[in-house]
C-alpha cells in the first residue's frame, strides 16, 4: 500500500525574512495579534474531518512533518497535543518518522526535550548560513553560533534525526562566505543536510530591494559553483545527496516526508494553505488562518480548491521529480522524444543511464532543471 504522511502547517513567524514567500504571519498581520492559542485545536477539528472523510481508509501514518512559518514558536505542548491527536486518529506506523521545523532561537534544551519525550523523532534547523553580514541581509534574527548549538541540545535530548538547511547565493555572499557555512554545519554534526540556491520571489522585501538596485544578485555560473561546492564539502563530509539539494549520512537519515512528495505518495495537508494529494486527486486549504478557522468552527471543509489530475499531467510530475532523486527516474516513464533526450544527455554527460533507470551526475545536478524540461519535451 503508498505510505500514507500527514503534513501540519503553522503559519506563524516571529518576524518575516526577507526572502521568503511561504503562507505565514507574524502576530501583527493578524487581527488581535492571531490566535496562536487556539491552533492545536482548531488543527485537532480539522484532523477530525479528515479521518471522518476518510473513513475504513484511513490508516497509520508512515511519516508527519510540521513545517512553517515556524512550527516551534508554539508551546511544545501544542505540538504534542496535534501530534496525539494524529496517533488517535490515524495511528502511527511502527519507526514513524515526526519531524518539527524549529528556527534555531525559537528552540531551546527544555522544548527540544519535551518534544522528544512527546513523540518527535527528527528535527530540521533552519540554520541558513554562517557569515553574519550574510544573515542580516536574509533578516535572520540568530546569531551564527545558535544553530550548532541548537544541534547540540537537539543530541542531548535524544534526537538521532537533525537536519540543517543552508541557503547559497544571497547578494554579498563571498565564495569564503559558503565555505566557512559548510564547514561550520558539518562541524555541528548533524545527520542531514539541505542546501537551497535563494530564490527571489517575485513578492517578497528582497525582490523590491533587488529591483531598486540596492543588492545585487550572483550569476548562475556562481550559483552553480556554490552548487558544486556544497555538493563535494557535504559528501566529502559524509553526507551523500540523495535528491538535488538534500544530503544524508545512512539512508535512515534521509527525510522519509519529504521523499513522499517527490515519489507522488499519499499525505493529508492540515493547516492554513496546506496541501493534499491522495491517490492522484490534490487539494488545497484556504490560506489565511482566520478564514481556515471561520471554515472549521462552522463545520466546513477548509478546502480553497482541488484537482485531479490526468495521466499525461501525472506523468509529467513523476519525471520533474523523480528524475531530482539519486535513485533516478524509471526509464519506462519517458516518451519516445523523451528516451532520445535522455540518450542525448548522456552523451552529454548530464545523466547516466544503467538498469533502466536514468540518474543525475554532478554536470546534470547543476543543471537539473534544464535536464528535467529536456526530459518532458
Ligand atoms: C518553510 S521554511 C521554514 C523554516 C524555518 N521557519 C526557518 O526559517 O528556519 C524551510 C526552508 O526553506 C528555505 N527557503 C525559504 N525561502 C527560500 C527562498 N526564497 N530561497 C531558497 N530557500 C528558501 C529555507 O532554507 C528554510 O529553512
Ligand atoms: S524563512 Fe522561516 S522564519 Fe523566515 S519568514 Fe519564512 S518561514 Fe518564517
Amino acid at each position: 500500500m503508498t505510505p500514507f504522511g500527514l503534513y501540519v502547517h503553522v503559519p506563524f513567524c516571529a518576524a518575516r525574512c526577507g526572502y521568503c514567500d511561504f503562507n505565514t504571519y507574524t502576530a501583527a498581520e493578524l487581527p488581535g495579534g492571531g490566535d496562536r492559542a487556539a491552533f492545536a485545536a482548531t488543527a485537532l477539528q480539522e484532523l477530525d474531518r479528515a479521518a471522518a472523510t476518510l473513513g475504513a481508509a484511513a490508516r497509520p501514518a508512515a511519516t508527519v512533518f510540521f513545517g512553517g512559518g515556524t512550527p516551534t514558536l508554539l508551546p511544545p505542548e501544542d505540538l504534542v497535543a496535534i501530534l496525539a491527536g494524529i496517533r488517535q486518529r490515524f495511528g502511527l506506523e511502527d519507526g514513524a518518522e515526526v519531524t518539527t521545523e524549529a528556527n534555531p532561537e525559537s528552540v531551546d534544551a527544555r522544548a527540544l526535550a519535551r518534544l522528544r519525550a512527546g513523540g518527535f523523532t527528527r528535527v530540521s534547523i533552519g540554520m541558513q548560513h554562517a557569515a553574519p553580514h550574510v544573515l542580516s541581509v536574509l533578516d535572520r534574527v540568530h546569531t551564527p553560533g545558535r544553530a550548532a548549538a541548537a544541534v547540540s541540545e537537539a543530541r542531548a535530548a535524544g534526537f538521532e534525526h537533525v537536519s540543517l538547511d543552508l541557503i547559497y547565493g544571497t547578494p554579498g555572499e563571498r565564495p569564503d562566505d559558503w565555505a566557512l557555512t559548510l564547514d561550520t554545519a558539518l562541524a555541528a554534526g548533524p545527520d542531514h543536510v539541505s542546501a537551497y540556491g535563494l530564490e527571489v520571489e517575485p513578492s517578497t522585501a528582497l525582490a523590491a530591494r533587488v529591483r531598486r538596485g540596492e543588492l545585487p544578485l550572483p550569476d548562475s555560473d556562481a550559483m552553480a559553483d556554490r552548487q558544486a561546492e556544497a555538493d563535494a564539502a557535504l559528501s566529502d563530509g559524509g553526507l551523500a545527496w540523495y535528491e538535488v539539494a538534500n544530503h544524508a549520512a545512512t539512508p535512515e537519515a534521509r527525510c522519509r516526508h519529504n521523499l513522499g512528495y517527490w515519489r507522488s505518495h499519499d499525505w493529508w495537508g492540515i493547516g492554513p494553505g496546506a496541501h493534499s494529494h491522495l491517490a492522484g486527486e490534490r487539494w488545497w486549504n484556504v490560506k489565511h488562518p482566520s478564514a481556515y478557522a471561520r471554515r472549521l468552527a462552522a463545520g466546513q471543509s477548509p478546502a480553497a480548491g482541488s484537482e485531479v489530475l490526468d495521466p499525461v499531467a501525472r506523468r509529467f510530475e513523476r519525471i520533474m521529480l523523480e528524475v531530482r532523486l539519486a535513485e533516478g527516474l524509471d526509464l519506462a516513464l519517458l516518451s519516445p522524444a523523451g528516451r532520445r533526450a535522455a540518450e542525448r544527455l548522456e552523451h552529454d554527460g548530464a545523466l547516466e543511464l544503467s538498469g533502466g533507470r536514468a540518474m543525475l551526475t554532478l554536470h546534470g545536478r547543476l543543471t537539473a532543471d534544464a535536464v528535467a524540461r529536456d526530459l518532458t519535451d
